[in-house]
């Protein structure tokens, strides 16, 4: 499968580095398109690098690893979203102190904008929830793996995100309709509390306990 991922920071590295050791094919897009073919150079098997646009053009699925805020830029710039299935991993968060905030929530969250934004995309939203150096390294924590929540309206564009999280390592659990992400993006303001806040670091993970 095609992967086209917007961005080249902390999340789009560790997802880059996880799907390629699982031999995805990818595509960074940077606003630098020298930045991206670099980071493709380091993925193991096949990566390349290019434009934003290059790289929404190239992914059957397209990873938006890029700050909420840069979304309207990206969507006002491109139609070629139509189809694509997309995993959004943002959280929408205020850094006023170290207990993190949410900028919005409750009645409406970034994914749900994101939809709004591109028009005719599956969207998909996942990643959000756990430290990208988990993604990257593998989210293993003795005998679990952290559980990796997901949500979308798509049946299809989940099934196929599923397979991506399950092959990262994580386990995966379908939180239901997009409207969810209202729940996950706090879960990601919640690890940052706990992280930086209650001083727990960043070797913490959510795991969802059944029997
Ligand atoms: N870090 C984590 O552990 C983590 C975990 C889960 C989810 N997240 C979420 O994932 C997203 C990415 O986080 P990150 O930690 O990877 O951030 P990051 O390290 O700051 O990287 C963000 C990337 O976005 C691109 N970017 C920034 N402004 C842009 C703009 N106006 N237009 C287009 N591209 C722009 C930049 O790439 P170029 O300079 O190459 O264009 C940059 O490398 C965020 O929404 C974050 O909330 C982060």
């Amino acid at each position: 499968m095609k992967i086209g991922i917007i961005g080249t920071g902390k999340v789009a590295r560790a997802l880059g580095k996880a799907l390629g050791r699982n031999r995805y094919h990818l595509m960074f897009g940077s606003r630098d398109p020298q930045k991206a073919k670099a980071l493709g150079a380091e993925i193991e098997h096949y990566g390349e690098g290019g434009s934003i646009a290059n790289a929404i053009h190239y992914g059957e699925v397209v990873v938006l690893a890029v700050p909420f805020k840069a979304i309207e830029s990206i969507a006002r710039a491109t139609d070629n979203f139509q189809n694509k299935i997309v995993i959004d991993p943002t959280n929408p968060l205020i850094f006023a102190s170290t207990m993190a905030d949410l900028a919005i929530g409750h009645n409406t969250s970034a994914a749900e904008q994101v939809a709004k934004m591109l028009p005719g995309a599956k969207v998909v939203k996942a990643f959000n929830t756990a430290f990208a150096h988990h993604i990257e390294q593998g989210p293993y924590f003795g005998p679990n793996d952290a559980s990796m929540f997901y949500c979308g309206d798509d049946e299809g564009a989940k099934k196929s995100v599923r397979k991506i999280i399950e092959d990262v390592g994580f386990e995966p659990v379908d939180a239901g309709p997009l409207t969810s992400a209202r729940m996950l993006e706090p879960m990601a303001a919640l690890l940052l509390r706990l992280s930086n806040g209650m001083g727990m670091g960043n070797e913490i993970a959510f795991k969802l306990l059944t029997r």
